[in-house]
């Protein structure tokens, strides 16, 4: 996760005013992120542009807003994002990427973004993952023989090719995922499993059939076997499956409690909650019959979602 501290003044004449950062070149593929000021209310959004208008929200978001404040005209706000997010709209932070300053910010009348008061300063920033270090937040993921492994944070997890970051959402009481892999195969699996081990582990599972998404089941194995079927599904398939270029990428929901005691494990949104992810996915043979995984799948503890996983607010 890349954290962003911000803080802008309001523009002369305007108390309703816009601000952020943007990444890339122009306008014409511009991902940003904004932070509104509409009746002395702030928002964050993870938006994007394409073209001299205004920005427009991704469908699905991944910023995490950690604090905001307005006082005195002047907007503060801290918010996170992935480094490399499953989101196609998003831009990679990764290596070298042109960051966009609207220093200026422009202001905002009714529901409508005006025009930036001048052009944004643009910088390139490059190496943010080796060289803007700054303190983790949560444990690291661990493989099964204990080695330490993969990318991320509190609200993100990334190794190889599988990529995942989380949201809360104050207003459902979901979390959120966005899961991005290469799909391995013609019959292939992915997904997040909750909990410490097979013996009890819950499934969130995904199938990619001939590069189309069949849709993701709630499950659970209580052995190292095949998982089963939860009787009651609580698992939230946002429809966004899509494959492209090999990648899939999917955006799937479910409460931090469920109703169903048998089949789910609670997410602590306060606490810890282990999470275990398959990072190679597996083979599937039809009619939902699910293979081993390719790999040992990666676990790591997760604390504190709800107050540093909070989705971005429009
Ligand atoms: C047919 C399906 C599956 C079979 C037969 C199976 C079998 C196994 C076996 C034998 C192990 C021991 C370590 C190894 O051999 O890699 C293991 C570990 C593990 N599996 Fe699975 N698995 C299946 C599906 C899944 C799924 C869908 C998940 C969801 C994320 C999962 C999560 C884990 C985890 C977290 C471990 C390490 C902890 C433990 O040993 O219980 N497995 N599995």
């Amino acid at each position: 996760m890349v954290v962003f501290d911000l803080s802008a003044t309001a523009p002369k004449g305007s108390p309703d005013f816009w601000t952020g950062v943007g990444f890339g070149e122009s306008m014409a593929d511009m991902d940003f992120i904004g932070v509104f000021v509409r009746n002395g209310q702030i928002g964050v959004a993870d938006t994007n542009t394409n073209g001299h208008a205004q920005p427009a929200p991704d469908e699905i978001s991944n910023v995490q807003v950690l604090s905001f404040e307005f006082n005195g005209g002047i907007v503060s706000a801290s918010f996170a994002r992935p480094v490399v997010s499953p989101d196609l709209k998003d831009k990679s932070l990764e290596n070298c990427q042109t960051f966009q300053f609207p220093v200026s910010g422009g202001p905002i009348q009714g529901m409508g973004l005006m025009k930036h008061l001048e052009t944004p300063k643009s910088q390139q920033v490059c190496s943010i993952v080796t060289k803007c270090v700054g303190t983790a937040i949560s444990g690291g993921a661990v493989t099964a023989d204990g080695a330490t492994t993969g990318g991320g944070d509190s609200c993100s997890f990334s190794s190889g090719n599988y990529a995942v970051s989380w949201t809360f959402d104050p207003a459902t009481n979901n979390i959120n995922f966005q899961l991005s892999t290469l799909v391995e195969g013609p019959k292939f699996w992915t997904g997040v499993g909750i909990g410490k081990d097979m013996a009890n582990l819950d499934i969130m599972l995904a199938l990619v059939d001939e590069n189309v998404v069949t849709g993701i089941s709630d499950m659970k194995a209580d052995r190292q076997g095949e998982p089963q079927n939860d009787m009651q599904q609580d698992t939230i398939y946002n429809n966004d499956g899509s494959v492209v270029d090999g990648r899939v990428l999917l955006s799937f929901s479910r409460p931090l409690t469920t109703a169903d005691l048998a089949g789910d494990l609670s997410i602590d949104g306060d606490g810890c909650t282990t999470f275990q992810f398959p990072v190679s996915g597996g083979a599937f043979i039809g009619q939902g019959r699910i293979r081993k995984h390719a790999t040992t799948p990666v676990s790591k503890e997760v604390c504190s979602i709800k107050t540093l996983c909070l989705a971005g607010r429009v």
